[in-house]
C-alpha cells in the first residue's frame, strides 16, 4: 500500500509542472548558490528566524501558498511592456503590486526590529523566492502573460510533463530539467561559472534594475506561438538561464548580507521573541558572529 502511494506521488512529482516562477528546481538552485555566499552573521540571523540556514529548503514556499493566498499571485512578476522600461505607476500599481515593490516591502519588514518574528520569517521566505523570480526573464514581461500564452514544442515534444509546453514553462522548468544535474551538481556548476565569468562583480543593483535587465533578456528569448525550440535554442538559452540563476543567488546573498547581516544582535533579538521587548543590556558589535550567536541562543556553531 505504502509502495503504491509512494509510486503515485513520484509519478505526480514527475509530471506536475512547476508553473509559478522558476520551478522548484530553479528556486532551490538559487537558494543553494546564495547560501554559499552568505556572511557568517547573516547565517546566524537566518537560522534564528527559520530554524536552519538552508535557503533552498524554503525557496519555493511562496509558490506553495499561492492557492490559499490568491492576493499574493501578482507579487511573483512584473508586466513591463516588451521594449519598455519599468514604470512603477503603470506596471506595479496597487492593489496587486508586483515583484519589484514586494522585494522592497519585504526587506523593510525583515529589518524592522518592531515587527513580529513570524512576519519577519515570512518576509525572508518571500524575499528568497522573489529575488529568484525577478531574474527569470519572462517574469518581467507582460506579453501573453509572460509567455504562458505562447505554445511551443521543446526538443520535438509538445508535452512538458502533464501539460502542453508553453514558452514560460520551458524557461521556468524544462530547460533546467534537461541538464539532468541535481541541486548540488548544479550549485557547483554555477560556482564555476561565477569564478570563470567573475560574476561577483555584478552582485549589486536594485530590484528595478534587475527587472529591466530581465525584460531586455526576455526580448531575445521570445518566440512566436507554435515555435519549435530545438537543440540550438536550448544550447543558446541554457547559458542565459545559468547566468541568471547565478546572479540571482549572488544578489540575494548580498541583499541579506547588507541588511540583516549588518543588524546588531540586540535589534535582531527582538525578532526572536515577538511580544517581549528587546534585551536592554549593552549589545556587542554587530559583526562579531560569536557574540551574535550567543545572544540569539545559537552557541558558536558554524554552518
Ligand atoms: N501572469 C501575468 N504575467 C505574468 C508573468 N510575466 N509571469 C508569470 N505569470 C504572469
Ligand atoms: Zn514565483
Ligand atoms: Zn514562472
Amino acid at each position: 500500500m505504502l509502495k503504491k502511494l509512494v509510486a503515485v506521488l513520484l509519478v505526480f512529482l514527475a509530471v506536475c509542472p512547476a508553473s509559478f516562477g522558476w520551478g522548484h528546481e530553479g528556486h532551490q538552485i538559487i537558494g543553494t548558490v546564495a547560501e554559499d555566499h552568505l556572511d557568517e552573521t547573516t547565517k546566524v540571523m537566518i537560522q534564528s528566524l527559520l530554524g536552519n540556514s538552508h535557503l533552498y529548503s524554503i525557496a519555493s514556499w511562496a509558490d506553495d501558498v499561492r492557492r490559499e493566498r490568491p492576493d499574493t499571485k501578482a507579487w511573483h512578476y512584473v508586466d513591463i511592456p516588451m521594449g519598455g522600461k519599468y514604470d512603477a505607476s503603470r506596471d506595479c500599481a496597487l492593489p496587486d503590486s508586483c515583484v519589484v515593490l514586494k522585494i522592497n516591502d519585504f526587506l523593510k519588514v525583515l529589518t524592522d526590529k518592531n515587527a513580529k518574528r513570524d512576519q519577519r520569517a515570512e518576509a525572508l521566505k518571500f524575499i528568497v523566492h522573489f529575488v529568484g523570480d525577478i531574474h527569470q526573464p519572462l517574469h518581467a514581461v507582460g506579453e501573453a502573460k509572460g509567455g504562458n500564452g505562447v505554445r511551443v514544442r521543446f526538443l520535438g515534444d509538445d508535452r512538458c510533463g502533464r501539460y502542453e509546453c508553453n514558452l514560460h514553462g520551458v524557461w521556468d522548468t524544462s530547460i533546467i530539467l534537461h541538464t539532468a544535474l541535481n541541486r548540488q551538481e548544479y550549485g557547483q556548476h554555477l560556482e564555476e561559472l561565477i569564478r570563470s565569468q567573475k560574476l561577483d562583480s555584478e552582485d549589486g543593483g536594485t530590484p528595478e534594475q534587475w527587472a529591466n535587465e530581465s525584460q531586455r533578456l526576455a526580448r531575445a528569448a521570445w518566440v512566436q506561438d507554435g515555435a519549435n525550440l530545438d537543440e540550438n535554442y536550448y544550447q543558446k538559452e541554457i547559458k542565459l538561464v545559468d547566468r541568471q540563476m547565478a546572479l540571482a543567488g549572488l544578489r540575494l546573498a548580498k541583499l541579506l548580507n547588507d541588511s540583516i547581516g549588518k543588524m546588531t544582535p540586540r535589534d535582531f533579538a527582538s525578532a526572536r521573541q515577538p511580544n517581549v521587548p528587546a534585551q536592554i543590556s549593552p549589545a556587542p558589535p554587530a559583526q562579531a558572529v560569536g557574540e551574535a550567536s550567543s545572544l540569539i541562543g545559537m552557541g558558536n556553531r558554524r554552518f
